[in-house]
């Protein structure tokens, strides 16, 4: 698998596990923060009432936090993961999802707590490239060899950028109309399970910390993450993200490189330079960051992982 394979699984299904907390343990005096959650993306096994029972118990009970839900849930997938173009049509994901699969992903949605804003997708979503005159950036080039530049990847890749968007807009519109400040804003994908309790609010340096887990989770300080989550599609608009060079990273281009990462200050967000030398999931004495190997399972109803992935100490779980 390349390098960044890992983003593009079409029906990846996180597993994250977490340690036994609670969040008695942040003490009576402590005020719990206002969390904004944001569920964007493929909606996928976010219908498995599984999905949603771990969200309530380890994700919005563990945490601790006065919650309010928004959630953008695209109903059907076209995600590619090929090498080349060949590859991307003939593996190219086509669920379009029924009617019983619309029904569920509405009633889940409906249990997540206090939604502000939901919107179903039922249209296929299809960006078109900004007028860039003098950039290249954004040429897609079915002919190059690689799935890097092909028009199925660069869709979807945009789609990721845009996901984000919609929760910073989501985020920002709610805060205007209500006056409300969030401390603290979580971006998931709906498709991942969380399989154990995170620890409870206290326990994180949410002010002032960013912990970015590949595309599947971002947890940021509400000081920045309007301006962060929005940033990536609104320099893809401007023709400034350096999206479709060479065979950048995903997650520079998602998170570091072009988008969230400028907003995000000097320590939040970026790899931790010794980490990188380490091996995935092994505790590595050099890396300031210590990581816990998170799991993958491909669909719902298979149990085990099958993919080893690292999500930083510092999200805490
Ligand atoms: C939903 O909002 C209400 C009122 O703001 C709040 O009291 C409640 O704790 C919130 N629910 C959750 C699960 O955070
Ligand atoms: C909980 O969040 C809601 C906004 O979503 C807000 O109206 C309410 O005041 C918050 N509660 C507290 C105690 O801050
Ligand atoms: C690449 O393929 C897509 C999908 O068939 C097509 O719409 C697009 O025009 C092609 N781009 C180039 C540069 O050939
Ligand atoms: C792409 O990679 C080539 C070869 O490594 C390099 O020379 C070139 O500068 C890169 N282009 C961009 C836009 O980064």
């Amino acid at each position: 698998m390349t390098s960044w394979a890992w983003a593009l699984l079409p029906v990846a299904l996180g597993i994250i596990n977490g340690p036994l907390t609670s969040v008695t343990q942040c003490g009576g005096a402590t005020v719990p923060p206002n969390l904004a959650l944001c569920l964007a993306g493929h909606a996928r096994t976010f219908g498995d009432p599984r999905v949603v029972d771990g969200l309530l118990t380890n994700l919005v009970a563990s945490f601790g936090a006065n919650v309010t839900t928004f959630l953008y849930l695209k109903l059907h997938d076209h995600s590619t993961k090929g090498k080349d173009r060949l590859e991307n049509l003939k593996l190219a994901v086509d669920m379009r999802v029924g009617d019983k699969h619309k029904e569920d992903v509405r009633r889940m949605a409906h249990r997540m707590p206090n939604v502000s804003g939901l919107a179903l997708i039922e249209d296929d979503v299809v960006f078109r490239q900004p007028p860039c005159q003098k950039s290249r950036e954004f040429r897609v080039d079915n002919k190059s060899g690689t799935a890097w530049r092909t028009e199925e990847t660069w869709q979807m890749l945009v789609g990721q950028l845009y996901n984000q968007y919609w929760c910073g807009v989501s985020i920002e519109q709610y805060e205007r109309d209500t006056g409300v400040k969030f401390d603290v804003v979580i971006k998931s994908r709906p498709d991942v399970t969380f399989a154990g309790p995170a620890p409870p609010y206290c326990a994180f340096d949410y002010d002032t910390k960013a912990c970015t887990a590949r595309d599947w989770l971002f947890m940021l300080p509400g000081s920045v993450a309007v301006k962060a989550l929005k940033r990536g599609y609104e320099e893809f608009e401007m023709c400034r993200t350096i999206m479709n060079r060479n065979k950048t990273k995903i997650a520079e281009i998602i998170v570091r490189a072009s988008g969230m990462g400028k907003e995000l200050k000097e320590d939040m967000g970026r790899p931790d330079e010794a980490c990188q030398k380490c091996k995935k999931g092994i505790i590595c004495p050099l890396c300031r960051r210590k990581d816990t190997p998170l799991k993958l399972i491909r669909r719902p109803g298979v149990p085990s992982g099958s993919l080893p992935g690292i999500l930083p100490r510092h999200c805490g779980f």
